[in-house]
């Protein structure tokens, strides 16, 4: 049985049952917590200093001990006791053991239930500092690749079917796209998040002098929370934060399905370097791109994440509930699967090659050029779609005669439109088409060369 004591001794008769302590406690989640925790006491105490309710050379000895137990946290020094079932009562604890009475002041007009929710606002704004900068970092090492490939030409699929040709600096540069949605979403994500809660108390705030914008001020947020019913509740920026990463885990997970397959004998486009592949324990001949694969594994265990959250708090009654208490495992869970999917997505980018050779030979096939030819066809005065049927027998001829388009002799072309002329070959093949893009950021190299340096210019500004 557990030895703590715990601050409601006087009230319950026993002492908690030894399973009731192992399934209640938080502690084993909860203690990556400390640093805010104790941030937010620092704040609180200081806060209560001002209205009389310690005295300074109280503060300066809660202030003092706060340090040192977190000094002793960082270099493992701390007995973490799970009978002190969070970070918010161990710390606690350890402060009254060193200072005693000074120390037992500085839960006034606070409690654990306004203390947590200051805590988890204060851990995100710094988590989504950490995962922005990632994505960041993922951005450049797109943009890098996308600068290595800018002239290169690939097809561009729709339905996993041949569509139109694209530079492959496009379609890296896509997932730059996504990423920057997904960054300013959690740059949002910070602001909304950044109120303060503290001094709501349990539930309905105190009837001592609290001064919540003095705390509020001093840990940086931008305002309080306006009712402390809800202050203590609230756990929507939980929700949308994991939103935020399930969206991160989408589009790392759509790059690595693209990769898996582009990796493949059949498609043979690019070649993930041998530092990110597995082998097999039987087949010596293997290669398999493993990290892909987790990558677009673990955007499961995110989106199980928010599932999680959001049944968490489905149907809560109002006011602060136990139930609350597991927001942090899916929280912290999603954050640390993101966190290790951005980080290797980045490392993979940085170490991926494109056989733009591959590519190349087998790029006239499957008629990339087709949508071109219709817009020549436009140019020339044809309706749009009567133009798109002109195409369409032209490509059913060829396939029948297993020819490309631009294999098509012009008297040939001319029994099926008079409007096609000599100059019908300029608008044939590949490299003619992505060369024509004329539309804003269209899919071509130099609309590519345009992102790529807009983008730099983007970086740096951040
Ligand atoms: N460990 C709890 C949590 O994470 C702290 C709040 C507990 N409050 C309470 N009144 N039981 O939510």
């Amino acid at each position: 049985m557990a030895e703590a004591q715990k601050s409601w001794e006087k009230r319950l008769d026993k002492t908690t049952d030894s399973l009731a302590v192992d399934f209640v406690e938080s502690l084993s989640v909860d203690k990556r917590l400390y640093k805010y925790d104790i941030v937010g006491s620092i704040a609180h105490a200081e806060m209560l200093c001002e209205q009389k309710l310690l005295t300074k050379e109280e503060f300066k000895q809660i202030k003092e001990a706060l340090i040192d137990i977190s000094r002793q946290i960082e270099e493992g020094k701390f007995k973490f006791d799970k009978t002190y079932e969070d970070i918010h009562m161990a710390i606690e604890a350890a402060l009254i053991k060193r200072i005693g009475d000074a120390g037992k002041k500085l839960h006034t007009g606070r409690s654990r239930n306004d203390q947590v929710a200051t805590d988890m606002r204060l851990w995100m704004r710094d988590e989504i500092e950490i995962i922005n900068t990632k994505i960041t970092l993922l951005q450049k090492a797109l943009v890098k690749l996308a600068e290595k490939y800018a002239s290169g030409i690939m097809p561009g699929y729709t339905h996993l079917q041949r569509a139109q040709p694209v530079s492959i600096a496009a379609y890296l540069l896509s997932f730059v796209e996504q990423l920057n949605r997904d960054y300013l979403r959690l740059k949002n994500r910070r602001a909304s998040a950044n109120v303060s809660p503290l001094g709501s108390g349990a539930i309905a705030g105190s009837s001592l002098p609290l001064d919540r914008k003095k705390s509020c001020g001093l840990l940086g947020f931008s305002d309080i929370t306006y009712n402390t019913i809800d202050s203590v509740s609230d756990r929507d920026f939980c929700a949308e934060f994991i939103f935020d990463c399930c969206l991160i885990a989408a589009h790392l997970s759509k790059l690595a399905e693209d990769w898996i397959i582009f990796s493949t004998t059949e498609f043979g486009f690019i070649r993930v370097d041998d530092a990110f592949c597995t082998s097999s324990s039987m087949m010596p001949q293997k290669r398999n791109p493993d990290m892909l694969e987790l990558i677009r594994g673990r955007s499961g265990a995110v989106y199980g994440s928010l599932m999680a959250i959001l049944t968490i708090l489905k149907a809560q009654p109002s006011g602060y509930n136990r139930d609350l208490q597991e927001d942090k495992v899916h929280t912290f869970g999603a954050a640390d699967t993101i966190e290790a999917c951005i980080d290797m997505t980045c490392a993979i980018v940085g170490n991926t090659a494109f056989n733009k050779d591959k590519i190349s030979a087998d790029i006239e096939k499957g008629f990339l050029d087709a949508t071109s030819l219709a817009e020549y066809l436009v140019t020339k005065g044809v309706p749009f779609r009567t133009a798109h049927g002109i195409v369409g027998s032209l490509v059913a001829e060829c396939e029948k005669q297993g020819k490309t388009l631009a294999e098509i002799d012009i008297e040939e072309f001319k029994k099926h439109s008079k409007a096609i002329d000599e100059d019908v070959y300029q608008h044939l093949g590949t490299e003619n088409v992505a060369a024509a893009y004329k539309s804003d950021a269209a899919a071509g190299s130099s609309q590519s060369l345009e992102q790529i340096s807009y983008w730099k210019k983007q970086f740096s500004e951040r």
